[in-house]
């Protein structure tokens, strides 16, 4: 099975609008566009909009880096699923490790979140990953399917279709430590035979799974060379047009 590829650049806090608007010029100039890939960009909410402007036309596409179920309210310091289409976004980072580790969000809100996405026609890009510690122990598999299983909750087979899963493993992000391909590849292969028994096989084929930390010029092809992954989340080499545009023309 085809999948369409996802690169996808997670700037986290990083960038203001002169320097963000120059980053989104140049990913955008970079893209080949080739049309079996797909190039999105999370930039800091502050920017989406202006950032949406300046990729227009450039077939990269633009998300937050996380969304609320709600569309307004009393919810402070959040930004909902009509305000992220408002600044031109069509997908979301939902249950970011950073999100879970330093924020403190748990599988049950990252739920409502990844619902919420779906309900209002995001992309929903899920991050599920186990920490140093619980792979060192052996439990990588038991919680990422904790992770899966509750992040997916109350989601159906059809929606799924608006769903991509991020693999993250903790020890790798920022660390300069990536998973080895083999490691990349067992997981990502047990993630889509999990969905494959929540849901059904065409769902767990259809799925895009992206692999995510220390993704970086050097390692790119080969990640993107094993059968089960379907591209990357990047952090650090996002930040920089030539890493970034060496990862999104991947061979
Ligand atoms: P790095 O690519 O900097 O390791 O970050 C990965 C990440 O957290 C992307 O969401």
């Amino acid at each position: 099975m085809q999948r369409k590829a996802l690169i996808a650049g997670n700037w986290k806090m990083h960038t203001t609008l002169v320097d963000g608007c120059a980053l989104a010029t140049g990913v955008a100039k970079s893209f080949d566009g080739k049309d079996d890939r797909e190039v999105l960009i999370a930039p800091p909410f502050t920017i989406v909009s202006e950032v949406s402007h300046v990729i227009k036309d450039s077939g990269v596409i633009i998300g937050g880096q996380n969304v609320c179920w709600e569309t307004s309210g009393a919810f402070t310091g959040e930004i909902s699923p009509t305000m992220l289409h408002d600044a031109g976004a069509t997908a979301a980072i939902i249950g970011h490790s950073e999100r879970r580790q330093i924020f403190g969000e748990n599988d049950e809100m990252i739920n409502k979140r990844v619902r919420g996405a779906i309900k209002f026609k995001l992309l929903a890009v899920l991050c599920v990953g186990e920490t140093l510690e619980e792979r060192e122990s052996g439990n990588t598999f038991s919680v990422l399917e904790t992770q899966v299983r509750k992040g997916l909750d109350q989601v159906t087979a059809e929606e799924m279709k608006q769903v991509v899963i991020a693999y993250e493993p903790v020890w790798a992000i920022g660390t300069g430590k990536t998973a080895s391909k083999e490691q990349a590849q067992e997981t990502h292969a047990f993630i889509r035979g999990l969905i494959e028994n929540l849901f059904e096989k065409g769902v767990a084929e259809e799925l895009r799974i992206l692999y995510g930390g220390s993704v970086k010029p050097v390692n790119i092809d080969e990640l993107m060379a094993q059968p089960d992954i379907d591209g990357a989340l990047v952090g650090g080499a996002a930040l920089d047009v030539e890493s970034f545009g060496r990862i999104i023309n991947f061979k």
